[in-house]
């Protein structure tokens, strides 16, 4: 899929995908910063999409390390397939709140999020966060992407720490929020 294929994907599921254009690099590299990678084995992405973040954890994830990337967009999973053949990345065409299923019960060492949370319904939105404490080694970190600083007080009904930075190099202006 070109770029303006990949962003009618986006615009026609809006309601699904919640933004109007995909993460920009600086904030994709903001986001990344917060994660050592050295030693980390297990990494999962929720809410691939056009693979902005996935290629950002591609390129600094050790070579032994496996990489799972949750999608709900049948369209966007063809396409990181297709983008990411490696052995390692495994794209999984199933909504984030199942990530348990696919751990095999082990812990991830990162879990990027960059979901519509404010968009999925209550019920499901704190599945997502039950199952990703869960999902997260103790000395891991969920780190995730989001325009609203309310989510905050969300995330800390699930994690006992949570640091926010900002960053005006994206359309919108977004929070990452580090959570541990
Ligand atoms: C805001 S877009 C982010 C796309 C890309 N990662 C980026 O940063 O630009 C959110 C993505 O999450 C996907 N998504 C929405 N709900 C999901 C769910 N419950 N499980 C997995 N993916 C979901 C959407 O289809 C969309 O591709």
């Amino acid at each position: 899929m070109n770029k303006s294929t990949l962003l009618k994907e986006l615009f026609t599921n809006l309601s699904t995908t919640g933004a109007v254009t995909f993460s920009s690099k600086a904030l994709v590299k903001k986001m990344l910063s917060f994660a050592d990678f050295k030693g980390a084995k297990l990494i999962v992405e929720l809410g691939g999409g056009d693979g902005s973040i996935t290629q950002g954890i591609v390129e600094r994830m050790d070579a032994d390390a496996v990489l799972l990337v949750f999608e709900i967009s049948q369209n966007f999973c063809t396409n990181l397939e297709k983008v990411f053949p490696q052995d390692n990345v495994h794209v999984i065409c199933d909504s984030a709140e199942n990530i348990d299923q696919y751990l095999d019960g082990k812990k991830a060492d990162f879990i990027f999020s960059s979901l519509p949370l404010s968009l999925i319904p209550k019920s499901n939105r704190h599945q997502i966060y039950k199952k990703s404490k869960e999902s997260v080694s103790d000395s891991g970190k969920f780190i995730q992407i989001c325009y609203s600083y309310a989510l905050k007080f969300q995330f800390a009904n699930h994690f006992s720490e949570i640091k926010t930075s900002f960053t005006l190099k994206n359309f919108p202006p977004a929070f990452i929020m580090v959570c541990n």
